[in-house]
């Protein structure tokens, strides 16, 4: 006993100062492209004891799982992946859970399209993961995202803090990537901000994006940031039309930034899906706005000074994002 309890308090500091395992179990459902991405980079970086990976179709979530895991040791992360099918015991007591599951976008299809297909899905995925962990805070990644994440908090009965969606990060992630390569800087460097639904309505903001703080508009015509503007709101687009399907290396790195921000409580300023009571003038809808996240979820949703342009267009995507909770209303749910 005596060295019992020196031990202890050696390895529990050892635990703080490296911040390894933070937390006990995060579960990602859906072991498609998106999920398994998130799934590895969320081992890579060590968040959790363990990642349980869901899907529905036999052995996919297994073999990936297995897969990443024995990357391991030579990314050298400790995270334990686990797959498995339909088996939603298995994710008991998740702190955070991450909802990627749904078909994804073929070409020609906007993400309006998946609705119906989706909304089944998500309900039905939220309410089993909540049956299980009750208290763990959800990300939707599924599409089209918004309105995803409104079914979703439907589903959960949880306040909306604890239910928001994965975008704003994906889309500045595409417009930063674009601007990087306009300028030959780094993309560490590019600092920015996107409103709205993450649709063809999205409203990235060139007045919140500079190049550590040196404004854009210093570096960049008008005509060169407005092409980049017009290529992000359809960034998604240009790769289903490249690839036959939708991206995945990049959602599901920004869902796993959520992730992180939130497992090391790091108050990060993200653009995310947010449910809006009042805030930017609008009521009861889900849409992408920048946020506190930590431990909690969302701490905070921040509201900007918009000029009456900006305004204009958030509103624009604001009815666009109405228009698909609509159609889900239609499909009748929910009671
Ligand atoms: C995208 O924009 C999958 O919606 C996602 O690529």
């Amino acid at each position: 006993m005596a060295i019992f309890v020196p031990f202890c308090f050696f390895y529990n500091s050892i635990q703080l100062l490296t911040n390894i395992s933070h937390m006990e179990r995060i579960t990602v459902v859906g072991a498609g492209n998106v999920g398994a991405t998130c799934a590895n980079v969320i081992a890579h970086k060590d968040l959790a004891r363990e990642v349980v990976l869901v899907d529905v179709k036999e052995g996919l979530a297994e073999g990936k799982a297995l897969d990443i895991w024995q990357t391991s040791s030579i990314n050298n992360f400790n995270t334990r992946v686990v797959g498995v099918t339909n088996n939603y015991l298995r994710t008991k007591g998740s702190n955070v859970v991450v909802i990627t599951s749904g078909v994804p976008r073929k070409p020609g299809m906007s993400r309006d399209d998946l609705i119906k297909t989706n909304a089944v899905i998500v309900k039905e995925v939220t309410e089993r993961i909540v049956k299980y962990s009750p208290d763990a805070i959800i990300i939707i990644v599924s599409n089209p995202l918004d309105v995803m994440t409104y079914c979703a908090f439907l589903a959960s009965n949880k306040p909306p803090h604890k239910v928001f969606g994965m975008a704003g990060i994906l889309d500045t992630g595409r417009y930063r990537a674009f601007i990087a390569e306009a300028l030959n800087v780094s993309p560490k460097d590019i600092l920015s901000l996107s409103l709205g639904g993450h649709g063809d309505t999205m409203v990235p903001l060139p007045r919140y994006t500079s190049v550590n703080g040196i404004p854009i508009h210093e570096l960049l015509a008008p005509e060169e940031i407005d092409k980049i503007v017009e290529r992000t709101k359809f960034g998604g687009g240009e790769l289903v039309n490249l690839m036959g399907t939708s991206a995945w290396y990049a959602p599901g790195a920004a869902a796993a930034q959520m992730v992180e921000a939130i497992v090391d409580d790091q108050k990060r300023i993200f653009p995310c899906c947010a449910y809006l009571q009042g805030e930017y003038g609008l009521k009861n809808i889900y849409m992408g706005v920048p946020v506190k996240l930590g431990k909690n979820g969302i701490d905070q949703i921040i509201e900007l000074q918009l000029n009456e342009e900006e305004k204009k267009m958030v509103q624009e995507s604001a009815n666009s994002v109405k228009k698909s909770m609509k159609a889900l209303d239609e499909l009748k749910l929910f009671k």
